[in-house]
C-alpha cells in the first residue's frame, strides 16, 4: 500500500508544475471553482498510477494543478464514493498521496439531506464535526506510519478555518448554518425512520461521502475545511421524494455562495 502511494506521488511531482500545500476535492456544488483554476495542468485519473477511476453521473475525473487566485493549489475532480464498490483504501488513496505530495489543508465540500428543522433547501453548513456510519473504518488494517495506530478526532475540522470562513460569510452577507456530518454508505437516500435517527444521534445533516476523506486526511496531519449544501429535507413533515437530479439542481443553485466563500478561504488560508 505504502509503496503504491509514493509511486503514485513519484509519476505526479515528475508532472506538477509546483508544489502546493492545498488541495481541494471538487464535490457537489463546488464544480465551477474548477473554472477558475488558471494556470492549469490537468491529468486524468486513468492516466495516474493506481489511481481509481470514478463513474458517477455529474462527477469527472481528473487532478488539476494550478492556481486559484495567487494560491498553488491541486484540486480533485471527481471523487471516489464507497457505494461505487470501491474499497475504502480506494477511497481515500489520494488523500494519501497528496500527503506524499505535501498538501496541509484540504478542502472539501458535498450534497447532503439536512435534518435539523432550521435548515433549508439551498442552505450551506459548515462542517464542524462528523459521525462515520460507514460499515467499514478507511483505517482498518495495518496502520500506514502517516500517524498513529488510534488517530486523535477532537477536532476533525480545523476550528481556526471555520472561524475565518464565519468572518468571510459575514464579511459577504452569506448565511451560513453549522452542524455535525452524518457519513452514510448509500446508495439509497434515508427513509424518513433514518433521517430521524441520525438526527436524534446528533447529525443535522447526512451524506455518502467525505467522513472516509477526512478521517484519512486527520490520521496524514492534513487539516479540513468542509461544506455541504443542504440539498433536499429529512425533517418530518417536511419530507418528499428526492432524486439524484433534485439534488444536483438544488446544488447548482447554492454554488455561487459556495464558490465565494471557499475561494476566499483558501486564498487567505
Ligand atoms: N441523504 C444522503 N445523501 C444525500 C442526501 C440525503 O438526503 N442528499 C444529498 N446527498
Amino acid at each position: 500500500m505504502l509503496e503504491r502511494i509514493q509511486e503514485t506521488a513519484a509519476f505526479l511531482k515528475e508532472k506538477m508544475p509546483s508544489s502546493p500545500e492545498t488541495a481541494i476535492i471538487l464535490g457537489t456544488g463546488l464544480g465551477s471553482l474548477a473554472e477558475e483554476i488558471t494556470d492549469k495542468y490537468e491529468i486524468k485519473y486513468e492516466d495516474i498510477p493506481y489511481f481509481p477511476v470514478s463513474t458517477v453521473e455529474g462527477h469527472s475525473g481528473k487532478l488539476i494543478f494550478g492556481k486559484l487566485g495567487q494560491k498553488d493549489i491541486l484540486a480533485m475532480q471527481g471523487r471516489f464514493h464507497f457505494y461505487e464498490g470501491y474499497t475504502m483504501q480506494q477511497v481515500t488513496f489520494p488523500v494519501r498521496v497528496m500527503r506524499e505530495l505535501g498538501i496541509r489543508t484540504l478542502f472539501v465540500s458535498n450534497a447532503a439531506g439536512g435534518m435539523n428543522p432550521a435548515f433549508g433547501i439551498g442552505d450551506l453548513m459548515i462542517i464542524t464535526d462528523h459521525i462515520n456510519f460507514f460499515p467499514e473504518h478507511p483505517l482498518r488494517g495495518k496502520n500506514i506510519p502517516y500517524g498513529p495506530r488510534f488517530p486523535d478526532m477532537s477536532q476533525a475540522y480545523d476550528r481556526e478555518l471555520i472561524r475565518r470562513a464565519d468572518a468571510i460569510a459575514e464579511e459577504k452577507g452569506i448565511q451560513v448554518q453549522h452542524g455535525v456530518y452524518v457519513g452514510t454508505q448509500g446508495p439509497t437516500f434515508e427513509t424518513p425512520a433514518e433521517y430521524r435517527m441520525y438526527h436524534i444521534l446528533g447529525g443535522d445533516a447526512v451524506g455518502m461521502s467525505t467522513v472516509p476523506e477526512v478521517i484519512v486526511a486527520n490520521h496524514c496531519g492534513i487539516r479540513v475545511f468542509g461544506i455541504s449544501v443542504i440539498t433536499d429535507l429529512g425533517v418530518e413533515g417536511k419530507i418528499v421524494e428526492v432524486s439524484h437530479e433534485e439534488v444536483q439542481k438544488a446544488a447548482d443553485a447554492a454554488q455561487p455562495k459556495m464558490t465565494e466563500i471557499m475561494r476566499e478561504l483558501i486564498n487567505r488560508a
